[in-house]
């Protein structure tokens, strides 16, 4: 491998969250910290001196979106997901949460309706209530290792939802849909008079063998009543740079949106988001493959220990990314006693499976977006505390 994924970099007092919130949210800094979703790989030179070029400049002025920034966008999507994009399609977004905030605001109403599909990435639930919307539920199941979409549940709750929060790939379920399962959600949400917009943040993390869908691409029903966000932030470790953009290809849409951003200037980037993405998107392809098959390498590593040492966990084997729902349902523990077991036995802070809905009972996720010995000292402290 031409980079090294195995090489430890200190982050601990940097102020990153994964390391220095421990203290703040556990009560304790003896734990060995496997949960938010950034990685523990350096963030790629390219990026960094991107932004080291910009710094050398000597001004921190204000920042247009830069032409490579809509190039590389378009061309990038076009060649890895299939996607025909415009430059009038693309909006800058600065974080993804905060677009679908955005998106809430901009095409619903207080008390309005919308759909989430737990278990899930906690914020869509928790913005959407924060923001005084009615959070309906509709359960994901777990069936052979998988999340899958109870269809017919699923067409009877999303009767009145003004939105659906759709999270393409799946967070925390580690699914890449297929095709037909997203052409049926648009068919329905068309039916019904529902905006989707679906988080596509890791779409670039899609694992050796998975074919990425973008929802917008999989019928003109999905295209024309759609908003999809996709960011590089995860695929290229930089999240903390909030460098995102929405997609949107219906005209209606899209105008209705890009005023309710630019009247706020909820719009205007920051002069490193613009150009770390163009960068990232110019420059990444041969290292995002490499973090991939090192990822995906993980991934196996993990599946293997479990089943040899710790056979009382199995796992969701993740289509995308680096996160891995753990099923530890065998164990019999309840979920207080299983958050005990991670923490107070095994030393790891891990998300409780709990914070992505109550479906998450008996899960915890683990990230694997780290150096392998790492992984296999926290894979090591927990077979010790499962015994
Ligand atoms: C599905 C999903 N959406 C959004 C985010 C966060 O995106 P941002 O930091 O751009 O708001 C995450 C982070 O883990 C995520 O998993």
């Amino acid at each position: 491998m031409k980079y090294n994924f195995d090489e430890i970099i200190v982050r601990k007092g940097t102020d990153c969250v994964k390391y220095d919130a421990v203290k703040e949210l556990w009560g304790r800094d003896d734990l060995l910290p496997m949960w938010v979703a950034d990685m523990d790989f350096r963030t790629p030179d390219f990026i960094v001196n991107s932004i080291r070029q910009q710094l050398d400049q000597g001004v921190l002025g204000y920042t247009q979106p830069c032409k490579s920034w809509y190039d590389n966008i378009i061309q990038w999507v076009r060649k890895r997901h299939d996607m025909k994009v415009q430059k009038e399609d693309i909006c800058f977004v600065p974080g993804i949460v905060r677009g679908i905030v955005f998106a809430l605001n901009c095409f619903t109403q207080p008390d309005d309706k919308v759909m989430v599909m737990p278990p899930v990435y906690h914020p869509f639930f928790l913005v959407t209530e924060h923001n005084n919307r009615q959070v309906v539920y509709n359960h994901l199941d777990i069936i052979d290792g998988q999340v899958h979409i109870d269809f017919e549940r699923f067409e009877q709750d999303i009767k009145g939802c003004k939105m659906l929060i759709f999270c393409n790939p799946h967070n925390p379920g580690g699914r890449v849909w297929k095709m037909d399962e997203l052409q049926r959600v648009a068919e329905i949400c068309k039916k019904n008079g529902t905006l989707v917009v679906s988080d596509e943040i890791h779409a670039d993390l899609t694992l050796p063998g998975y074919k990425h869908h973008s929802f917008s691409s999989v019928s003109e029903a999905a295209r024309m009543n759609s908003i999809t966000f996709m960011a590089p932030s995860k695929a290229f470790n930089m999240p903390g740079l909030s460098s995102s953009y929405s997609l949107i290809f219906n005209p209606e849409i899209r105008e209705r949106f890009n005023v309710f951003m630019e009247s706020s200037e909820y719009s205007m980037g920051n002069m490193f988001a613009y150009s770390a993405c163009a960068a990232a998107y110019e420059q990444g392809e041969d290292w995002l493959n490499q973090m991939l098959a090192y990822v995906q390498a993980n991934i196996d590593f993990t599946e293997q220990f479990l089943k040899d040492y710790i056979p009382a966990i199995s796992m969701l084997k993740p289509q995308a990314s680096y996160l891995i729902f753990l099923d530890c349902r065998k164990l019999g523990l309840d979920q207080e006693e299983l958050v005990n077991l991670f923490v107070d036995k095994a030393h790891l802070a891990l998300n409780d499976g709990t914070m992505f809905g109550k479906e998450g009972k008996g899960f915890m996720r683990l990230n694997v977006g780290c150096p392998r010995s790492v992984l296999e000292k926290a894979l090591k402290q927990l077979q010790q505390a499962v015994g």
